[in-house]
């Protein structure tokens, strides 16, 4: 098995014609007593090749009985053929079978839970293998985005003693014999870190117990967050605007094909490149919600899904809602010294009804502030004590941000949750595979 003699279905239809070698899965199959046409998929493409009786005498038997995602090696010769699924076809000299399929216990009629259920089977389809290339190009993307800028990479633990974002939806972990929880959230340590490094980035695992069944939350996703000094809420918008731009072009410039095959309706994603995205406080979201949508917020509620949605069905670009009630956000959100009751904060909202992909703020330095509102939420202080020691030495205005990736994903790749933008989909109800 020499790998050199090998090419990608793509890279055999970029040759075009002559003599190539593929291996792949078997992606569809018919055929009559005198051909077989067998559609072979590899991660790249899938192409058809065609078996003429004729020249396969000896093997027609294995050859007729090949079923979906048997495993084959291919020689033969590529042309054109307009008719074809994919605009070439191979006919076949040789084959060598690899690795032969059971009946694939997939098919079109099958319902998401069923697909979950299957869904180490699931993600080898061209829609999970569409989806996961995008899903890396978007992470890629956030990396070098911020990399591009002189930023650092940083990794926070895991494994926290508590104290993040809120309790409830903490997960325990038995620690030989102590209380320990998963993270929630890079944050807390990288400010510690950006007292050091200044300027940083993360992506990692992220868990909350959330009892939402929504499309849009998992119990365990990848959160992919930054921290910055000396930085104002304004000037933390630039940075979230920039990178969800660069994000997008990066998509579009890689992943055009990946977009066909989800059938996404690319041109949807071109305001996000173009303009500016409106930045908006929460009073004036409430007040566009009462005026455009009939819906009424009492002052001091955070926005819920369903009045996010709402919200977006006006815009074609990302939002930015800044100035949300102090009382209603998380402790470490700063009040805005020109109007306490607000925090300076921010969540940046998607398109086409994806609600928040972005959630970020300044971070407060008044200790006996935190404190307070920590109180309020019942929370034990002394899981922060490490969080309060920072500011006692040369605390100065920092920022940052937390994206989820799955949400950024649905929304660019038009997926219906963010379950198919993860490869394995943790949630209250999904535990397995
Ligand atoms: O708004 P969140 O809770 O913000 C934080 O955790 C901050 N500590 C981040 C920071 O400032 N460094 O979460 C950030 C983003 C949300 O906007 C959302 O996109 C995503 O993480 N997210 C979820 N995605 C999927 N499933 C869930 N259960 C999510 N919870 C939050
Ligand atoms: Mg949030």
């Amino acid at each position: 098995m020499n790998k050199e003699n090998f090419v990608s279905i793509a890279e055999a239809m970029k040759q075009g014609s002559g003599e190539v070698a593929i291996r792949g899965w078997v992606y569809r199959e018919r055929g009559s007593n005198q051909m077989k046409f067998i559609v072979l998929r590899d991660s790249s493409d899938i192409i058809q090749c065609v078996f003429d009786k004729a020249k396969f005498e000896k093997q027609w038997e294995d050859i007729d009985k090949l079923q979906i995602e048997a495993s084959l090696m291919v020689w033969g010769e590529i042309k054109e053929d307009k008719r074809a699924p994919t605009g070439y076809e191979i006919s076949a000299d040789k084959i060598q079978i690899v690795g032969l399929s059971d009946s694939f216990p997939i098919n079109k009629d099958l319902n998401e839970e069923l697909l979950g259920d299957r869904r180490h089977l699931w993600i080898r389809s061209r829609k999970m293998t569409a989806i996961l290339k995008i899903r890396s190009t978007v992470l890629n993307a956030f990396r070098d985005y911020f990399r591009e800028q002189g930023f650092t990479e940083f990794q926070s633990p895991i494994i926290i003693p508590g104290g993040a974002e809120e309790g409830p939806t903490l997960f325990e972990v038995d620690y030989f014999g102590k209380k320990m929880y998963l993270s929630q959230t890079w944050q807390l340590y990288a400010e510690a870190a950006m007292y050091g490094l200044e300027r940083i980035y993360g992506i990692g695992p992220t868990f909350r117990a959330e009892k939402s069944k929504t499309s849009r939350h998992l119990t365990e996703f990848w959160m992919a967050e930054m921290e910055i000094a000396w930085c104002d809420l304004n000037g933390l918008i630039d940075y979230a605007e920039g990178m969800t731009k660069y994000i997008v072009k990066k998509v579009l410039e890689n992943n055009i094909k990946e977009l066909d095959i989800l059938e996404r309706d690319a041109s949807k994603l071109m305001p996000t490149l173009e303009k500016k995205f409106p930045r908006i406080t929460y009073d004036e979201a409430l007040k566009i919600l009462k005026d455009k949508k009939k819906i009424k917020i009492d002052w001091g509620k955070d926005l819920r899904t369903i009045e996010e949605e709402k919200l977006m069905e006006i815009y074609d670009t990302p939002v930015f809602v800044t100035h949300y009630p102090k009382d209603a956000m998380a402790f470490y959100k700063p009040a805005d010294p020109k109007n306490p009751k607000v925090a300076l904060c921010f969540d940046m909202l998607g398109p086409e009804a994806n609600g928040e992909l972005i959630g970020g703020s300044q971070r407060d330095t008044n200790v006996e502030e935190m404190k307070k509102a920590l109180k309020d939420k019942g929370e034990n202080l002394k899981d922060y004590e490490y969080y309060f020691d920072i500011n006692k030495y040369g605390a100065i205005p920092h920022a940052g941000f937390g994206l989820g990736p799955e949400r950024l994903i649905k929304w660019i790749c038009g997926l219906s949750t963010v379950k198919d933008a993860i490869g394995f989909p943790r949630t209250m109800t999904r535990t397995s595979p």
